[in-house]
């Protein structure tokens, strides 16, 4: 089931978006509805790049799944290079850039790398929503949680299931389960996430540019990250 908002978002000025939540949040889930809701918008997220590497058995996947499996996070120096690259190649350090980060800055070190790159280019973040969801809420979902890799499309086998199962419904190509998508894995991941997520926070609050979604499902919780994004943003 898909949230009932038809009308195309238009923003006014340029949106640099941040989305934080733990694992199992919806953060994927949240990105490509608003993808489809605002043409404007394109989005990174830092999990998927890392599985493209990891299925192309590049150097830096095959480094990147020792981390990965076992839920830990890849070195603070690392994942920066790897998506300040991608941002700079993508053109998106050239304003007027309109983006969304899911799962780049993770901690603290992160934020303040970045936040130096995007300085330079007068394109600084100036949103970042926290997804605020239970944790009992989303420990089911990653057993029935199935991935796209080459787009990164998120199916579950409940909740949104492939037309076709185990099939992308776009390209047709087969889904494939996460390497981190295990309750022993996941459990660590849980665990990464509540060290480093508070500090992450309190940055933001800083900053001035900390908004939080609450609710248990993502049909609850996207209309209230659009009404917020179009609030401050568009119309
Ligand atoms: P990453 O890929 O970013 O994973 P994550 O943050 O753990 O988040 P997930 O992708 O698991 O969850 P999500 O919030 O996107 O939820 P989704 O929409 O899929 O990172 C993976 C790893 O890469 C890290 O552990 C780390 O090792 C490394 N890494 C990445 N970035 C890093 C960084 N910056 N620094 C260091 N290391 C980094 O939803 C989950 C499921 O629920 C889906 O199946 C979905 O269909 C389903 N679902 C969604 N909404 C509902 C609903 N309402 N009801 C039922 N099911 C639902
Ligand atoms: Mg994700």
């Amino acid at each position: 089931m898909t949230a009932n908002v038809k009308q195309i978002t238009r923003l006014l000025k340029p949106l640099r978006l941040l989305l934080l939540g733990p694992p199992g949040s919806g953060k994927g889930t949240q990105t490509s509805r608003l993808l489809k809701q605002i043409p404007q918008l394109s989005s990174l997220s830092s999990g998927d790049i890392l599985r493209q590497e990891i299925k192309s058995e590049s150097k830096f996947g095959r480094e990147a799944a020792t981390y990965i499996a076992q839920g830990k996070l890849l070195p603070d120096d690392l994942i920066t290079q790897l998506i300040t690259f991608r941002l700079s190649t993508m053109g998106w350090l050239r304003p007027p850039a309109t983006w969304l980060l899911d799962g780049f800055p993770r901690t603290t070190a992160q934020a303040s790398a970045l936040d130096g790159v995007l300085k330079q280019h007068n394109a600084d973040l100036n949103l970042v929503v926290e997804l605020d969801v239970p944790e009992s809420a989303i420990l089911e979902r990653i057993e029935n949680r199935y991935v796209h890799v080459p787009s990164g499309r998120v199916y579950n086998l409940q909740y949104n299931p492939p037309k076709v199962p185990g099939l992308d419904d776009i390209t047709g190509e087969p889904l494939t389960k996460r390497l981190d998508d295990t309750v022993e894995v996941f459990k660590k991941r849980i665990e990464e996430y509540k060290k480093t997520n508070e500090p992450l926070k309190e940055y933001y609050k800083k900053s001035g540019l900390l908004s939080t979604v609450s609710g248990e499902s993502s049909d609850i919780i996207f209309p209230k990250l659009l009404n917020l994004i179009t609030s401050k943003f568009g119309h």
